[in-house]
C-alpha cells in the first residue's frame, strides 16, 4: 500500500517538506510506502470553472495537476502539506488540489487521508480547516492524530525541533497506516464500498 503526499510549499526541503518526511519515515516502519508530490516553485494556475475537465483531468497540462491525479489513483491514502500564509494554506496548494479534486476527485474517493501544516507562529488550526474540507466533500475518511497535525518553525528545517509536531506526525502516520490496514482487510473479507446514492444538485433551497 502507498501514501501519496502533497508538499503545497515552494521549498522543496523545507518545513512542510521536513513535517511530511516524518510522517513518511514512520509509515514505512508501518509498511507503508510513500511518495512526496513536489508542487515546486513554477506557477500553478487556478480552476476556471470551463467545466471542460477530461478523463485525465484538466484541460491545463502545463503543471502537475495531472500528474498528481494518476498518481491519486494508484495511492492508498493521503497527506497534504502547506506552509501557512497569512493564516492560510498556500495560495498554490489551493489551485492545485481545487483542480485535481474538481477534475479528477474520483481518484480519491474512499480512501484516508489528512492534513498537515506548519506555521512560524499562527494560522496553523484554520490552514488545516480549510485543507480538510478536500476530503469532506470527496467521501474520504480523515485520519487524526493526539494533536491537529501541525508543526512550528521558520527557516528551512526549523520545524524539526519542535518535538511534540514531530511526535503528532509521527503518531498521524500511525493512524493512517492503521485505517489503511483496516481497510485493506474489509476489502479483502467483502465489504463491498458504500452504494453512493446520486440525484439532482439542487443548488438553493426550493
Ligand atoms: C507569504 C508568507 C506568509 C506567511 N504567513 C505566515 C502566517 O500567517 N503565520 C505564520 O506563523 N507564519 C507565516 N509564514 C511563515 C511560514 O509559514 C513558515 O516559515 C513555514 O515554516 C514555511 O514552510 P516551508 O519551509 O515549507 O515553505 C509566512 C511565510 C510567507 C512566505
Amino acid at each position: 500500500m502507498k501514501v501519496l503526499m502533497l508538499n503545497g510549499s515552494c521549498k522543496p526541503n523545507g518545513n512542510t517538506n521536513r513535517a511530511l518526511l516524518e510522517v513518511g519515515a514512520q509509515l514505512e516502519k508501518e509498511g507503508i510506502e510513500y511518495e512526496i508530490y513536489q508542487i515546486g516553485g513554477k506557477p500553478v494556475r487556478d480552476c476556471i470553472g470551463c467545466g471542460k475537465c477530461t478523463e485525465s483531468g484538466c484541460v491545463f497540462t502545463d503543471d502537475g495537476v495531472n500528474e498528481f491525479i494518476a498518481k491519486a489513483k494508484a495511492a492508498d491514502g493521503f497527506v497534504f502539506g502547506t506552509p501557512v500564509y497569512y493564516a492560510h494554506p498556500s495560495g498554490r496548494i489551493l489551485s492545485f488540489l481545487d483542480r485535481a479534486f474538481y477534475s479528477g476527485g474520483g481518484a480519491f474517493e474512499f480512501k484516508p487521508g489528512a492534513s498537515v501544516t506548519v506555521a512560524r507562529r499562527g494560522g496553523n488550526t484554520a490552514s488545516f480547516d480549510c485543507l480538510n474540507k478536500y476530503f469532506g466533500i470527496r467521501q474520504m475518511p480523515v485520519a487524526g492524530s493526539t494533536y491537529w497535525n501541525m508543526a512550528h518553525g521558520r527557516v528551512p528545517g526549523e520545524a524539526e525541533m519542535d518535538e511534540e509536531g514531530m511526535r503528532t506526525m509521527r503518531n498521524l502516520a500511525r493512524n493512517l497506516a492503521w485505517m489503511m490496514k483496516c481497510f485493506e482487510a474489509g476489502k479483502n473479507s467483502g465489504i463491498a464500498l458504500p452504494d453512493t446514492e446520486s440525484g439532482e444538485m439542487t443548488n438553493f433551497i426550493r
